[in-house]
């Protein structure tokens, strides 16, 4: 079974923009009973929840930078005093650096991209997680990661391939640690259009700095990206049966097969010395088993 949104409360980060405005907006056309837009920027969200509440719709914005573990945590807090435990929370926040060689990247930026797109989104799974576990309504964590989780790299944005892989990991272990009634699922979009390529204008003082990108590559993501609204429906058709994996784009399966045949032929080298019948989970539960006894 699939999350169930209907009635429910649903948190998007970063629903001020792109990606996240497009969920939020999605949530609400679907039934959500109250759609809180959270995001850095709270007049982008303001626009948001305004356009939702225009239709019918229950929605407020509100200020969280997903970087601030104690601001995430008010976040949770205050979603659940006011409407409730969500039935899906939508982990979208996510930054790029300007486009540059890894090894020309800034390591300020390599630190703001890791920030925001992994400790950001770490900061909300645990946040909402925690407050999903302990109560007994089904819920739903929908991670945006993208195509470069399953295996397409990105020459010139070598910190953000790093983080959204990252996610994949995140997300495998945060399925089999949660229990039954917390879904988890990984939405991997390819190129869509939105104002990711100039997130630099967001930059904090510290790692760099506000800084307007190349509008060259807006012009690119604008003409090339799949709309956000598309992305949106098809990330709710995935959570609706309940998929892990939501890709959006059918292009990363090449890279992901390639990946995975690179992978298999890998072993097959090493199974020439060394077939070990080892499971590292199999065999550390039974350790815990022990322990226990
Ligand atoms: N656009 C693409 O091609 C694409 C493809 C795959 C995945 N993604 C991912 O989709 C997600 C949304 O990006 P988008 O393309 O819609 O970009 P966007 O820049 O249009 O939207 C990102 C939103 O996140 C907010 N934000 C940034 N830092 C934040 C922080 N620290 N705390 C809270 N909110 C913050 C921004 O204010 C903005 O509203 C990101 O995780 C991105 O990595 C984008």
């Amino acid at each position: 079974m699939g999350a169930q949104i209907e009635g429910r409360p649903v948190v998007v980060t970063g629903g001020g923009s792109g990606i996240g405005a497009a969920l939020a907006l999605e949530a609400a056309n679907r039934g959500a009973g109250h759609v809180a837009v959270a995001d850095v920027d709270l007049e982008a969200a303001g626009a948001v929840a305004d356009s939702i509440v225009a239709n019918g719709g229950s929605a407020a914005a509100l200020r969280c930078d997903v970087t601030d573990t104690a601001g995430t945590e008010e976040l949770a807090q205050a979603i659940a005093a006011d409407h409730g435990v969500p039935g899906l929370v939508c982990a979208n926040a996510g930054v790029m650096s300007a486009l540059a060689p890894l090894l020309d990247t800034a390591s300020s930026d390599v630190e703001w991209v890791v920030r925001v797109n992994i400790l950001g989104t770490v900061n909300t799974l645990q946040s909402f997680g925690r407050l999903m576990a302990a109560s007994s309504e089904q819920g739903w964590l929908m991670t945006t990661g993208s195509e470069h989780s399953v295996g397409v790299p990105h020459p010139n944005a070598g910190a953000y391939t790093a983080s959204k892989h990252a996610l994949l990991g995140l997300c495998d272990v945060l399925r089999a640690e949660l229990p039954d009634h917390v879904g988890v699922s990984l939405v991997c979009p390819g190129l869509t259009s939105s104002l990711l390529w100039n997130s630099t204008r967001q930059r904090p003082d510290h790692l760099g700095g506000s800084a307007d990108n190349d509008p060259g590559v807006g012009a690119f993501m604008e003409q090339m990206g799949m709309s956000a609204e598309t992305v949106a429906q098809r990330a709710f058709d995935g959570l609706a049966e309940g998929h892990f994996l939501i890709p959006t784009h059918y292009h990363p399966r090449a890279y992901a097969e390639q990946r995975a045949s690179d992978m298999a032929e890998a072993y097959d080298r090493l199974s020439k010395i060394d077939t070990a019948d080892y499971d590292l989970n199999r065999t550390f539960a039974q350790f815990l088993e022990q322990l226990a006894d």
